[in-house]
């Protein structure tokens, strides 16, 4: 990186009356095409930063143009935890990333994404992850597609569940989403302790959930509706959120925003309900996880029409051993595999024996020769279960004999598909 550029950390109790908050927050919102943040905004970023305890990462610089020394880059990330299987994982969630473009390529992303990961892994965080704009920026930093979602469409009329699938009884009402906000903590945090990749939300989304803020109407959200499930006792146990889209278009269409509950009987009860509201004829939903469990449960499974569109969760391993160490392996039998993986930015790089045992897994640094090659974005893609290396070595990203690729894959093997609620 050119010397005229200075890396730095913007301190979370930089005052709130100081313009770096709104500089800071701009540099995202003019990459990705947005206006300028209202002084609202401003001060909903810096509250749910800091209840975040997000690192915010920029470049500075000076020249002409700019007012004395200016940010020009930004890489914002907080603490998380992610569902590996066998409880919740220490992770870093990058959150957003940007480069004004008259300083894009100039390997600014590569010095910020550097810094950030290094800090992680010295912190003894053995994962990170984040949403891509573009499927082609983040490979070559070693992260890969860990969980894949994609829209659906559900037509309302054909969604019948089959009569031997449990609905979960109790009872169900529409109520204003800050009614969640007693509810939300629990119930996300119930939603992601039970599904492996889930990954944890983040204080902006309590904003966005409970209808406290929406970005697109700049201050609490008017469209935003929510649906509570009670359990027989009267407990709220799911909730979804929607936002009607109308009347007056064909199929009349709500968007479902989220739909929050441990238990998928639940779940069923809360897709029921939005299904019979009056009028609508479709359904939509963006965070389908692999292997729906809503299409198969139904009389019509066609009733659920898949869409084109990914909304990918990436992953980079960080720290082989621990990440190992703190992975549920659920295959039964006992496995062991030398793998080579090739990591570029060096932190996974090097030949390691896996070896799992009653669930528990272990990565140790060997000499020996591999049985199978890969690189570590292609590790992350195998992680969660959303991409077996059998698969994978179909699409030639894995080097090896079939019968040690079809190891590595037992090995790795997952009883559940991933599933995530958080976008971030
Ligand atoms: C994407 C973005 C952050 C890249 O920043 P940058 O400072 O130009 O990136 P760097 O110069 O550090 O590039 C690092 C490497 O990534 C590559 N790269 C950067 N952007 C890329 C893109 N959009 N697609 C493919 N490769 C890309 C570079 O070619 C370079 O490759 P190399 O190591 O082989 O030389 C910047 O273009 C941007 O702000 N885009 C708009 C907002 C956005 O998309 N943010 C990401 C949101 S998830």
């Amino acid at each position: 990186m050119d010397s005229a550029y200075a890396f730095d950390l913007m301190p979370l109790d930089t005052p709130d009356d100081s313009p770096e908050w709104a500089e800071y927050l701009d540099i995202f919102r003019f990459s990705f095409l947005d206006n300028r943040a209202t002084p609202e905004g401003v001060a909903t970023y810096r509250e749910h930063r800091r209840k975040d305890q997000a690192v915010l990462a920029r470049i500075t610089t000076e020249g002409p143009g700019l007012d004395g020394r200016e940010a020009v880059a930004g890489f914002a990330a907080a603490p998380t935890t992610i569902n590996c299987g066998r409880g919740l994982v220490d992770a870093l969630v990058i959150n957003t990333i940007a480069v004004r473009p008259s300083h894009r390529r100039r390997g600014l992303l590569k010095q910020m994404m550097r810094a950030q990961l290094d800090a992680a892994r010295e912190r003894g965080i053995s994962l990170a992850t984040l949403t891509a704009s573009e499927a082609t920026i983040y490979g070559r930093f070693g992260f890969g597609i860990a969980t894949h979602t994609h829209p659906i469409h559900v037509d309302t009329r054909r969604l019948v569940f089959r009569p031997d699938i449990p609905v979960a009884s109790g009872s169900v009402e529409y109520v204003h989403p800050s009614f969640l906000k007693d509810h939300w903590h629990r119930l996300v945090t119930e939603h992601q302790a039970r599904y492996r990749g889930a990954v944890g939300h983040l204080h902006g989304h309590y904003l966005t959930d409970t209808g406290q803020w929406d970005p697109s109407e700049n201050g609490h959200a008017r469209s935003l509706r929510c649906v509570v499930h009670f359990s027989e006792e009267g407990e709220v146990d799911g909730f979804a959120l929607f936002t009607p889209q109308g009347w007056h278009d064909s199929p009349i269409t709500t968007k479902v925003r989220k739909v929050c509950a441990e238990d998928q009987a639940v779940n069923r009860a809360l897709w029921k309900a939005m299904a019979e509201m009056d009028m609508v004829e479709r359904l939509t939903y963006p965070l389908s996880p692999p292997g729906d469990p809503l299409a198969a449960s139904l009389v019509d499974p066609w009733a659920v029409q898949p869409k084109e569109g990914d909304d990918p969760v990436w992953l980079r391993i960080l720290d082989l051993p621990s990440a190992v160490a703190q992975r549920q392996f659920d295959g039964d039998s006992e496995g062991d595999v030398i793998v080579e993986i090739v990591d570029s930015m060096g932190y996974c790089e090097g030949r390691w024996r896996m070896h799992a045992k009653d669930g528990q897994g272990t990565a140790e640094r060997v000499d020996a020769a591999a049985d199978v090659k890969l690189s570590v974005d292609v590790l992350a893609q195998m992680w969660h279960g959303d991409r077996t290396a059998s698969e994978l070595a179909l699409s030639g990203l894995l080097d090896g004999e079939p019968a040690a690729i079809g190891r590595l894959s037992r090995l790795f093997q997952v009883d559940e598909p991933p599933m995530n609620l958080a976008t971030f």
